[in-house]
C-alpha cells in the first residue's frame, strides 16, 4: 500500500485548493493508499533564513515536516497560483525541507517519490501557470511528477455550500490523479 502525504499551499478557512485536494485524496483512498492530509498552517514554521539555520539548526516544526516527508512514499499537492508562481508558504516549507539534519541522506524528503499536482482558481485559467513552476521545482528536487496535473477553473462556480467540489467532471478528474499518484507511488515503493 502507498503512503501519501497531501497538503495544500493555503491556509485560508474557505480554501479553493484545499477543496480541490480533498477530492484527490478521496480518490488516492478508493485506491488503497494511506493518506495523511495536513495543513501547512500546523506547522507554523518560520521564514527560513541561513543564519538562524547555522546558529540554532532546523526549527522542530520544520523538521517534524520534513521527517512527515520522508516517510511517506509520495504527495499530492494542491496550490495557489500567486503571481504566476506558488505562495511564499509552500516554497518555505519546501525550502526547510530540503535541508539535511544529522545523518539524513541529501534531498531525502524529495528523491524517489511521487507527486500529483493540481491547482485551482476562480480565474480561467485555473492556476496553471503555478504547476509549471511547481513541477519544476520538485523535479530539481528529485520528485517525480505526475504527467497528468489538473487546473480547476472557475473553481468557485464548482463547489456545494459546504465548500466540497460539486462538478461531476472535476471530481472524476481529481480522483483520477488521486488514484494514478498512489498507484505510481505503489509501484515505486515495490521496485526500490
Ligand atoms: C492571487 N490570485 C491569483 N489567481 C490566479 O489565477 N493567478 C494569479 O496569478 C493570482 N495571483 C494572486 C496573487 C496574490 C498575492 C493573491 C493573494 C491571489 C487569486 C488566487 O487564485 C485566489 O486568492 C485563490 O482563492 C487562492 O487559493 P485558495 O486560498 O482559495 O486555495
Amino acid at each position: 500500500m502507498a503512503k501519501l502525504l497531501a497538503f495544500a499551499g493555503s491556509t485560508r478557512k474557505q480554501s479553493f485548493n484545499q477543496s480541490v485536494l480533498d477530492v484527490a485524496v478521496a480518490g488516492a483512498r478508493e485506491a488503497g493508499a494511506e493518506v495523511t492530509e495536513i495543513s501547512l498552517a500546523d506547522f507554523d514554521m518560520p521564514l527560513f533564513n541561513e543564519d538562524e539555520e547555522a546558529e540554532h539548526g532546523i526549527p522542530a516544526s520544520a523538521q517534524a515536516f520534513k521527517e512527515l516527508m520522508m516517510s511517506h512514499d509520495g504527495f499530492l499537492i494542491a496550490s495557489p497560483e500567486y503571481n504566476s508562481a506558488y505562495p511564499a508558504i509552500l516554497k518555505n516549507a519546501i525550502d526547510w525541507a530540503s535541508r539535511p539534519a544529522g545523518d539524513e541522506k541529501i534531498l531525502a524528503a524529495f528523491r524517489g517519490k511521487v507527486a500529483g499536482i493540481m491547482a485551482a482558481s476562480a480565474g480561467g485559467l485555473g492556476g496553471l501557470r503555478v504547476l509549471v513552476v511547481l513541477r519544476m521545482l520538485l523535479e530539481n528536487l528529485g520528485t517525480m511528477v505526475m504527467p497528468t496535473q489538473r487546473a480547476v477553473a472557475k473553481v468557485d462556480t464548482l463547489r456545494n455550500d459546504d465548500g466540497t467540489i460539486s462538478d461531476e467532471k472535476t471530481i472524476k478528474q481529481l480522483k483520477a490523479l488521486g488514484k494514478q499518484t498512489a498507484e505510481l507511488a505503489r509501484k515505486m515503493r515495490a521496485d526500490s
